[in-house]
């Protein structure tokens, strides 16, 4: 049967008021980049005349400007899930103009099957290929394509010509069956495939938009000297590990969050040559796994998205041959799965925004108020991880934030989590040790000089217990920042 091709702005207008909107893509990589924009022209059509539009967004991830950002500008956007990172789309978040249901990332495609979401009206994908009988190629993500694509009614195709069709075969597209159908997913190795390396739909229900766009993705940020010492400290641990035989000697599969840490994390590991080569089984796979797979570091990444900048991706192309047999991208719902993490023996790396002195991590929330940008994947892989590190510099902001407080603001994974924190002074290891030998690893070994006889004040001062928790003071630096602009000027009430 013959595919019906159509402009951006005919595909636009299949989209209606109040439409439920599933898109792939998963960051920047692999999402819509076209038809989000001509949806944008649309709604403020409609807004000037005084009509209401607004549409529901659901993705793997976070997406590109072009998505994300496009669509809230025209504040076309009622609802959001299950992450973002873009800038204005936090500002209408917090605000109160978007509605965000911030999400772990492996629930996103399998709460819309279980309808918690209602119907999906429209699906729009972006692809390397497509045939005339509904099978669609992705491109550099998948996220959570195979579900919406499956569920919508209509599906919109942006056929991306600036992405290469010999791109098949790097993807592996299963969905699993939902409770009491669920079977085990059998990926045993970080190699292992359970499903197609495409999707398969309805052809009679796809319309298709050609489109030669290139990716969004912006270089990451030169490792500094903070980022270098958080990597060594990682990857030192990491030896200390295998050589007292808490880790096997044969490595175990990495996950690493995303952004500019994660990088640094990663380059450090490539560097120490008393780690083995290893393999990652990830989320994002971002520029510095591939520079490690080419230098042969990296044996095999499995990720759900190549989440790299522009070069990256352009050179990963040019050599396609070579990275199609060391990289497989799948749905969010499998590059993420706590079943899958946990039968892997998965190592997970993320990112902390503040850490209490217990271990609890905060990864989403400003001085408990304002989204940063969600939890992601971080929790999909902390709770299952054979040992979960959270890494952070031990200040922000020139010194006027602790990254170690004694009570969180917002709490997204709690001590019982978190096994190991690291940031450029050291490393604290909480296993094993009872709540106030955890603050002390963490006062200790993390926090920054300037703050630990703030922190151990309130430790000392606090009402002893299992947990030695002050109301009256738990919140002392957050109250110290707001007031003054410093959290140095926190000062702990006697009791
Ligand atoms: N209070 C206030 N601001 C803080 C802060 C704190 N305790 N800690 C960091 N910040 C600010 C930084 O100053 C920086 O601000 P800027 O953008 O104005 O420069 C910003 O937060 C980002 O911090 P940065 O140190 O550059 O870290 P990052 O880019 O690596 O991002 C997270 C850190 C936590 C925001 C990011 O990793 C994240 O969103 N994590 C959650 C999702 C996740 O873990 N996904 C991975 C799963 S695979």
């Amino acid at each position: 049967m013959a595919l019906k091709f159509m402009t951006a702005d005919e595909a636009a207008s299949l989209v209606k008021n109040g439409d439920n909107v599933g898109c792939s893509g998963f960051t920047h990589a692999g999402c819509p980049k076209v038809v989000p924009g001509a949806i944008a022209k649309k709604a403020e059509e409609e807004h000037a005349k005084g009509n209401p539009f607004k549409i529901n967004i659901f993705t793997g991830a976070s997406t590109g400007d072009k998505l994300d950002g496009v669509l809230t500008r025209a504040k076309a956007i009622n609802f959001r899930a299950p992450y973002q990172t873009n800038k204005d789309m936090r500002n209408a978040i917090n605000n109160g103009e978007i509605k965000y249901c911030d999400l772990h990332l492996s629930t996103m495609a399998q709460d819309i099957r279980y309808g918690f979401y209602g119907k999906i009206n429209v699906a729009i994908i972006e692809a390397c290929d497509i045939t005339e009988d509904g099978e669609i190629v992705p491109t550099c993500a998948v996220g959570i394509s195979p579900t919406v694509s499956r569920l919508a009614d209509i599906v919109i195709v942006e056929l991306n010509r600036w992405n290469p069709k010999e791109l098949r075969g790097m993807h592996d597209i299963p969905e699993p069956k939902d409770p009491t159908h669920r079977e085990s997913l059998p990926i045993y190795g970080v190699q292992d495939r359970a499903g197609t390396p495409y999707i398969k739909i309805d052809p009679s229900k796809i319309v298709v938009v050609e489109t030669n766009e290139p990716n969004e993705g912006n270089a990451f940020a030169p490792v500094d000297e903070i980022t270098t010492k958080i990597g060594e400290n990682v990857a030192n641990f990491f030896v200390t590990e295998m050589e007292e035989g808490r880790m096997p000697k044969s490595f175990l599969p990495i996950q690493s969050g995303v952004g500019n840490i994660a990088n640094a994390v990663l380059a450090a590991m490539g560097d120490n040559p008393n780690i083995p080569n290893f393999n990652v089984y990830t989320e994002v796979i971002q520029d510095a796994v591939i520079e490690l797979m080419e230098s042969g570091r990296v044996k095999f990444a499995s990720g759900c998205s190549l989440t790299v900048s522009n070069p990256c991706i352009e050179h990963i192309y040019k050599n396609l041959d070579f990275f199609k047999e060391k990289i497989l991208l799948r749905p969010s719902e499998y590059s993420n799965n706590p079943e899958i993490v946990r039968r892997l023996g998965i190592i997970a790396i993320n990112t902390a925004i503040e850490a209490d002195i217990y271990g609890n991590i905060n990864s989403t929330h400003i001085m408990g108020t304002k989204m940063m940008n969600g939890i992601g994947g971080s929790g999909d892989f902390t709770r299952g991880a054979y040992v979960s590190i959270f890494v952070t510099p031990s200040v922000a902001k020139d010194g006027k934030i602790s990254s170690f407080v004694p009570l969180v603001s917002h709490a997204d994974h709690s001590e019982h989590s978190v096994k190991i924190i690291v940031s450029e002074y050291g490393v604290a290891d909480l296993r094993g040790k009872c709540p106030v030998e955890r603050a002390r690893e963490i006062i200790n070994k993390c926090a920054h000089p300037d703050y630990r006889p703030l922190l151990t004040e309130y430790l000392e001062n606090a009402p002893i217990g299992q947990t030695h928790f002050d109301p009256y003071n738990a919140f002392a630096f957050h109250q110290a920042f707001m007031e003054t602009g410093d959290m140095r000027n926190a000062t702990i009430k006697k009791r």
